[in-house]
């Protein structure tokens, strides 16, 4: 059985980089939320170390979140980590003062003490801190490991019961040894073996979908993203040809995009797809519309129709396999960000086709290791390492009504930009970056003449998560080359500007 290791999410921003962190170390880490797990089932999981994530509340308010006192005596070790050192502290019997007067934030150091967690550690370390509340008694049988400068608990530990805890972030990189301090809990006091390599993973999976779905048929929505056609090629190694890809094409892909993925699973994988070009289909519903709401809403319910009508006349299928992953089922999981785009993914699909079950390969994995686990199964550099791109595709990169020559003008526009930034070689590449296709008109001058053309809008983006963004300082030599030639090969466009909004304010998108 996959070794394994459960984060308790008490609220923290760091939570997912906890989780990432630890399976870096190649130790298999789940994340749920506080409330969505019972000591009990803990017990039944079996698993092989607990960890309790930071958390935005103070332990001693009414409503903070806590947690069954039982935990603490499964045996199980556990790290807690800034709300979850305090959390522990106050259900072990020890007090946490509250307010700001032990509050630390920022870079501080701490001093360490002879323990299992900092071996091989120096007595004196750089960590990370953000915090109000602070622990002000140890609980009777534990030990302080660790104080900061200002004289403030650090850390706490109870050896007997290898329950240890520490006031500082050790998954962020501003703190000195963070890493070692990680691996220290996981392999010298939880003793895990450290099994979870992308290998593993591979063989499992193809073992478990052969099994399970022996004399089955499996249809896959393929997207032509990372996700999904990852999520083809495990399976598509798993069942071979019992797997049908259904790629819509809904028109509004890059440049040579459809192409590309398709002709990759097919020579390379022996992959049974099937391509609907539906482009004329979704031209004509999006055809006057110029509301971004609307222009997803149509092309998600459309693409569920062109995919239904395909399931449909393929007769009998026992399975729906979808390219979920990780961070989706912990944002479904936690699900309290409000609203501000309508995102369309294949995910979306209608789960009433009459499939006897859904099946989502990826549901464990980060994106990163998505990437690795595709690799691995030889799915070529530009396929794998791809940027994410929206499910409503160019539609949303067209400002205002779409026609065919706007998305041709955009093609290619995008085309140039994206080329000139690999070309470049960008020790720090932006996340994400393309054009978009403003509605506005300028005038500029070609040749003595007079010229009218679109205002082009070159878009870049660093981000770790895509819920913040901020816009990439791209060397003006890139910009200026990709500027030139986008006016010099496209007469329709006038003008190119570059976008510098951070997210927030702005989306990524601009609809
Ligand atoms: P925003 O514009 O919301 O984008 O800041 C954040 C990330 O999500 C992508 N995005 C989408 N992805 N369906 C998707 O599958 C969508 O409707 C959609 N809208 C935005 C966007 O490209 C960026 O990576």
């Amino acid at each position: 059985m996959q070794e394994k290791v459960l984060l308790l999410d008490f609220g923290g921003q760091y939570a997912e980089l906890i989780a990432r962190r630890i399976r870096e170390m190649n130790v298999y880490a789940e994340i749920r939320p506080f409330q969505g797990i019972t000591v009990e089932e803990i017990r039944r999981e079996g698993y092989r170390a607990l960890l309790f994530s930071g958390g935005p509340n103070s332990v001693t308010s009414a409503d903070a979140p806590h947690f069954d006192p039982a935990v603490l005596s499964l045996g199980i070790p556990i790290l807690g980590i800034c709300y979850g050192h305090q959390l522990i502290a106050h259900m072990a019997g020890g007090t946490v003062e509250s307010g700001n007067v032990s509050g630390e934030y920022g870079k501080i150091e701490v001093e360490t003490d002879a323990s299992p967690l900092f071996e091989n550690i120096p007595e004196r370390i750089t960590t990370w801190m953000s915090h109000m509340d602070s622990v002000k008694t140890a609980p009777a049988g534990f030990r302080v490991i660790a104080r900061s400068k200002g004289g403030v608990i650090a850390g706490l530990s109870d050896e007997g019961r290898k329950i240890y805890t520490l006031q500082f972030h050790p998954e962020v990189t501003h703190t000195d040894y963070g890493k070692a301090i990680l691996r220290n809990f996981l392999y010298r006091i939880a003793e895990c073996a450290g099994d979870w390599h992308v290998e593993n993973f591979i063989t499992d999976s193809v073992e478990k979908y052969r099994n399970m779905l022996q004399g089955k048929k499996a249809l896959l929505a393929l997207s032509g993203g990372v996700d999904s056609t990852v999520a083809a090629v495990l399976l598509n190694r798993a069942i071979g040809d019992d797997l049908t890809c259904v790629f819509v094409d809904h028109g509004l892909l890059r440049k040579n995009e459809g192409d590309v993925v398709e002709q990759t699973l097919k020579s390379r994988f022996d992959m049974n797809i099937i391509r609907v070009n539906a482009k004329e289909r979704f031209l004509q519903k999006l055809s006057g519309v110029t509301e971004p709401e609307k222009k997803r809403k149509i092309i998600g319910e459309e693409f569920i129709r062109v995919f239904e009508a395909k399931a449909e006349e393929l007769g009998r299928i026992n399975y729906l396999v979808q390219g979920t992953i990780y961070p989706d089922v912990i944002e479904s999981g936690t699900g309290n960000a409000s609203v501000i785009k309508s995102h369309h993914n294949v995910g979306g699909l209608p789960k009433d086709i009459g499939f006897d079950g859904i099946i989502e390969p990826l549901r464990c994995l980060f994106k990163d290791e998505v990437r690795k686990v595709g690799s691995a199964l030889g799915l070529p550099k530009e396929i794998v390492e791809r940027q994410p791109f929206p499910g409503p595709g160019l539609a949303i990169r067209v400002i205002g009504e779409i026609t065919e020559e706007k998305l041709r003008i955009l093609r290619e526009a995008d085309a140039i930009f994206r080329e000139e930034i690999d070309r470049a070689g960008l020790t720090e590449r932006p996340d994400q970056y393309f054009a978009v296709l403003t509605n506005t008109m300028s005038v500029g001058v070609r040749g003595d003449m007079r010229s009218y053309g679109y205002i082009l809008a070159l878009r870049a983006v660093s981000t770790d998560d895509f819920m913040t963004a901020d816009w990439s300082r791209i060397p003006f030599e890139v910009l200026e080359k990709a500027s030139d030639r986008i006016t010099t090969e496209l007469k329709e466009i006038s003008r190119v500007v570059y976008d510098i909004t951070s997210k927030p304010p702005a989306t990524v998108e601009w609809e």
